[in-house]
């Protein structure tokens, strides 16, 4: 395996490719680690195919990209506290991720990626979906730019007290929660935010947004209503179909995602790390 062998394949016009030639349980040498690391500041979110790995070495492929990103108030498996085990049972409702988000937005220096694994997946369904915020940024037309750029928005995260602690545990799949006293979660981000890496300007929206920073709600809504409905047009998004063995990268910088709840019945288990961010600007 080296840095010749690996390809960075499109899946959609708009964002993600399969990146082939690597065995990700295999060391990677610097070129081959920059050329994966390139493929996703160039498709925003990479796919990997058939791959037999080990929780120590998903992990030491999270590491490649930075430090760990530990979540405010989700715990990870007992011997493997860097890695969430994200499971969906055949009996379980309820399903983690299934809205269009990014991942813990709420928190001051919100995660760069986020890496997932497959290790188990239902017959059919349980693909998750994925849009490119540059895309949604750059189809904006120039007077709405320039009334968001400056805009700030509040991100808030879990929020206690609207749920008994019970639910809460049970709308997360098995996602263990921390001990430590659940306070409500919230941090300002730019609206518009610029890549640290790529100097691309981005929408930065997801779930965890509940009002623009000094708006009133009424003035606010409307605003972001519309950018949530234009940051997921179907031109600016991918599916990925998950096999076992399927790992992916998604970089939260640039991204929403969306995990379809379309396998009732069956059993859908993950294995998912998150590699730390910087303060978005
Ligand atoms: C996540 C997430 C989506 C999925 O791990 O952050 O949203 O399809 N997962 O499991
Ligand atoms: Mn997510």
């Amino acid at each position: 395996m080296s840095a010749q062998d690996i390809q960075a394949i499109p899946v959609a016009g708009a964002l993600g490719a399969e990146i082939s030639g690597v065995d990700l349980s295999k060391d990677l040498d610097n070129a081959s680690f920059d050329a994966i690391h390139q493929a996703l500041l160039d498709h925003c979110v990479i796919f990997f195919k058939d791959q037999d790995i080990s929780p120590e070495q998903q992990l030491g492929f999270a590491k490649r990209f930075g430090g760990i990103h530990h979540h405010p108030y989700m715990q990870g498996m007992p011997d493997h506290p860097d890695i969430f085990e994200i499971l969906k049972t055949e009996t379980d409702p309820h399903n983690f991720g299934g809205v269009w988000h990014v991942d813990q937005m709420f928190t001051p220096k919100p995660n760069m990626g986020t890496i997932l694994y497959a290790k188990e997946v239902p017959d059919a369904g349980g693909d998750t979906l994925f849009a490119n915020m540059y895309a949604a940024y750059d189809a904006l037309s120039e007077p709405m730019k320039s009334m968001l750029s400056g805009l700030k928005v509040l991100c808030v995260g879990d929020r206690p007290g609207k749920k008994s602690r019970k639910e809460r545990y049970k709308a997360l799949n098995g996602v263990k929660m921390n001990d430590e006293d659940l306070g409500v979660r919230s941090s300002e981000h730019p609206l518009i935010r610029t890549h640290p890496e790529t100097g691309r300007k981005s929408l930065f929206i997801g779930s965890h947004v509940e009002t623009i920073a000094g708006m009133t709600k009424e003035e606010s809504d409307p605003i972001l209503d519309f950018l949530r409905k234009h940051a997921v047009k179907p031109e600016f998004t991918c599916r990925f179909h998950w096999d076992k063995g399927s790992m992916a990268m998604w970089d939260n910088r640039c991204t929403q995602h969306n995990a379809i709840d379309d396998y009732a019945g069956q059993r859908r288990r993950m294995h998912r790390i998150t590699v730390s961010g910087d303060t978005p600007f």
